[in-house]
C-alpha cells in the first residue's frame, strides 16, 4: 500500500527555513539601502521605526523554529547536539555548522540592537559588522542544503534577489571607504526617531543621537 502519510515535520524545516531566510533578506536590505544616498530617503523612515530590529527579530524566531522541527526531521535524524554544537552533525557539517553558526549569529545582533541603549556606540555598531558574516553563511546555508532551493523557479529567485542584494553591499561599503576618505558623514538614520538609543541622561544621550546622525564608518 501507497505511504500518504504527510511529512508535516518536513515542511515545518522548509517553510520556517524559507520564511527565515526572507525577513533576514529583508533585514539586511533595509540595513544596506538606508545608508545610501539617492534610495535612503525612501527606506530612513522605516529603518528609524525600529522596523529593521523587529524584522530581524521575526527571522530570529522563524530560525528557532526551523531548529526545532529539525529534531522531529524524518529523513534525516537530529540530536540537539547536532543542532546546538557546530560540525556535530555527521550529515552535511560544513552546511550544517554554517546554520548553527548563523543562529548564534542572529541571537547575538537581535541582543545588541535591542540592547542598543545600554551599550556604547562604538562596540554596536563594531558587533553590527557581523550582519555580514550571517547574510553569508546563510546563503550558502540555504543554497547548498535546502530541498526547496536545489532547482526550479524558487532557484532562479534566491540568485537573482541575493545577486542584487551583494551588489548593493558592495556599493554600501565603497560609499562608506569614500565617505571616510573625503571626511563626509554616513547618515543611516533620522536622529530622535530610533527610541532605541539611550535615552536616560538627556546631556549624553543627545550626543549620542548627534553622534549617530554623523555617524562615520
Ligand atoms: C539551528 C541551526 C540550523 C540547522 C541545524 C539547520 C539545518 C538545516 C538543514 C538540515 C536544512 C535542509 C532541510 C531539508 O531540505 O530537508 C536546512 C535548510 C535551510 N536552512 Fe537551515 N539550519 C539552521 C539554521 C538556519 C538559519 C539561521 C537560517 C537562516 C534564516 C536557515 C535557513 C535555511 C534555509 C533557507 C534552508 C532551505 C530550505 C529549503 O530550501 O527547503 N537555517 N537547514
Amino acid at each position: 500500500m501507497q505511504n500518504t502519510q504527510i511529512p508535516w515535520d518536513w515542511y515545518v524545516v522548509r517553510a520556517s527555513a524559507l520564511v527565515g531566510f526572507l525577513l533576514l533578506y529583508i533585514s539586511v536590505f533595509m540595513g544596506t539601502v538606508s545608508c545610501l544616498p539617492g534610495i535612503r530617503k525612501y527606506f530612513l523612515r522605516l529603518r528609524s521605526l525600529n522596523f529593521h530590529c523587529w524584522i530581524s527579530l521575526q527571522a530570529l524566531i522563524f530560525a528557532l523554529i526551523h531548529g526545532v522541527a529539525l529534531l522531529f526531521h524524518r529523513f534525516i535524524s537530529f540530536s540537539l547536539a547536532d543542532i546546538l554544537i557546530p560540525f556535530h552533525s555527521s550529515y552535511e557539517p560544513l552546511l550544517v555548522a554554517l546554520g548553527t553558526i548563523s543562529l548564534y549569529l542572529m541571537i547575538i545582533l537581535v541582543a545588541t540592537s535591542y540592547a542598543r541603549k545600554y551599550i556604547s556606540q562604538k562596540f554596536w555598531r563594531t558587533v553590527h559588522f557581523l550582519n555580514i558574516a550571517l547574510y553569508i553563511f546563510s546563503v550558502i546555508h540555504s543554497f547548498y542544503l535546502g530541498t526547496d532551493l536545489k532547482s526550479g523557479l524558487l532557484r532562479e529567485i534566491f540568485i537573482w534577489a541575493n545577486g542584487v542584494l551583494i551588489l548593493l553591499l558592495i556599493f554600501n561599503m565603497i560609499y562608506r571607504i569614500w565617505s571616510r576618505m573625503k571626511n563626509r558623514p554616513v547618515i543611516c538614520e533620522i536622529p530622535n526617531a530610533n527610541e532605541n538609543l539611550r535615552q536616560s541622561d538627556p546631556a549624553r544621550g543627545q550626543k549620542r543621537i548627534d553622534e549617530n546622525f554623523r555617524r562615520r564608518i
